[in-house]
């Protein structure tokens, strides 16, 4: 063994895991959708890391950003002004939908969401939180209560308020039910939650959150209608809509956000992994014109030694120039229609793969034991054999790199890849799928 490998053995401790039984591959080097093992080994990321390297690795002018600003000034207490944390904020107003008005900065994703949840009710004097069954909004403890899937158990008992709805998941629609158009299963979820809504008692819910596009738990893209009909319940019963964007911004499904695709405005909008392309930590709140006008006049309890840290922020400006200017999501569209296009062709092909879900280039391959009856590969929040790591280390050792959760495979590679890349990528993916349409044979 490596010493770098022993020693991260002997002194690191690993997220999601027993400690006991890992084995980390050493990593030495790193380049736009490759990175290679201590080896020599070349490996496609296919996951952009942890969806958060939206420009691969190694991009030169982020790069050059972050080591200027660390010349220049590494920090500055976010009481002062300074040029790159009023030119983030501004560049990100600027491309957020039309209604925003202010950004608080945090340093990722669940801070993001903590400090959402705080302004949600200060501004509306409510405290109860809806959010859905089937999502992730980050591990620290009120982000950890807003989610909707089992890595939230540990941080229970929960938060008081707390309420989780039921949010769209056609391709598993509840027993009985079938949808004939993405419009029915809309209507069904949307008669869910506002009957939701009146059993809590809307004068008491401060806020709904739901990530645009739920990521983690399975690219479930929400059916036509569902979003607008979201902001029409909030704006009907005096609810803030906040969308988590963590993972679905940032030209993740080809447009700043992944809500711009449903053509709706909420009145927060959570940030962070692609916003510096995941090259230094930063995540923020972005609020409503309203909601930062309310905030005029009363104090906003929110504090972070590191808000608006400006080797963030001008990481931040470096890949905000950097989609534009390099017509990132021009390719987003181009290549993420073929890769739909391959995702189609794996779902025909292979007995194993239930569904397929993408936009732009974020997508997932939703596996199971039997195609009719759509039993998943392995049961939700269970899988003793450990099936799934099985999968993703085979697909690991042909070098195509990715995470699984519960029974999909996240397909979300870096933006800039390209469609030769991509074809290369899947093939690995297509012979691993051979092989598991024969342990699922009867
Ligand atoms: C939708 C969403 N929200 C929040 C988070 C938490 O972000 P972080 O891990 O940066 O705290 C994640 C992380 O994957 C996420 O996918």
């Amino acid at each position: 063994m490596s010493q770098i490998k022993e020693n991260s053995l002997k002194y690191n401790l690993y997220s999601w895991s027993a400690q006991g039984a890992l084995n980390p591959d050493v990593i030495t080097r790193a380049e736009g959708v490759f990175f290679w093992n201590e080896d020599g080994r070349k490996i496609y990321d296919i996951s952009s890391q942890l969806v958060n390297l939206n420009l691969g690795h190694g991009h030169k002018k982020i790069i050059q950003a972050i080591k200027d600003q660390a010349e220049k000034i590494p920090f500055i207490g976010p009481g002062f002004a300074i040029d790159v944390r009023s030119e983030a904020a501004r560049k990100i107003i600027e491309v957020a939908p039309d209604n925003m008005g202010k950004v608080f900065f945090a340093n990722a994703g669940a801070e993001a969401n903590e400090n959402a949840i705080k302004m949600a009710r200060m501004y509306s004097g409510k405290y109860k939180i809806f959010s859905s069954y089937r999502s992730y909004h980050g591990a620290s403890y009120g982000a950890a209560n807003l989610t909707g899937e089992p890595r939230r158990f540990p941080s229970e008992p929960g938060i008081p308020g707390f309420v989780k709805f039921i949010g769209p998941y056609p391709y598993r629609p509840p027993k009985g039910v079938c949808f004939a158009t993405e419009e029915d299963a809309s209507a069904y979820y949307l008669d869910l939650l506002e009957e939701q809504i009146n059993f809590e008692g809307p004068q008491y819910i401060a806020a709904i959150f739901l990530e645009s596009v739920v990521g983690s738990n399975g690219v479930l893209i929400p059916p036509q209608g569902y979003m607008a009909g979201v902001r029409a319940l909030c704006d009907k019963y005096g609810i803030l809509m906040v969308c988590d964007e963590v993972m679905s911004g940032w030209g993740r499904t080809g447009t700043w956000f992944a809500v711009d695709n449903f053509g709706v405005k909420p009145d927060i909008i959570t940030f962070a992994k692609g916003s510096t392309c995941g090259y230094i930590p930063l995540g923020g709140v972005i609020i409503s014109k309203e909601i930062a006008a309310y905030f005029d006049k009363n104090v906003m309890f929110c504090g972070l030694t590191y808000s608006g840290h400006p080797i963030g922020c001008a990481a931040a400006c470096a890949t905000i120039d950097a989609y534009r200017d390099e017509n990132i999501f021009a390719n987003v569209q181009k290549v993420g229609k073929v890769l739909g296009e391959i995702l189609e062709g794996l779902k025909q092909k292979h007995a194993c793969v239930g569904d397929v879900r993408y936009i732009g280039l974020f997508s997932v391959i939703e596996l199971v034991k039997d195609k009719a009856t759509k039993e998943p590969l392995v049961p939700y929040n269970q899988d003793p054999e450990k099936i799934m790591g099985k999968i993703v280390g085979q697909l690991y050792r042909g070098g195509f790199y990715t995470y699984s959760h519960e029974n999909t495979i996240q397909v979300s590679p870096p933006l800039i890849i390209t469609e030769a890349e991509l074809r290369d990528a899947m093939g690995i993916m297509d012979q691993v799928l051979d092989d598991v349409d024969k342990m699922i044979q009867p």
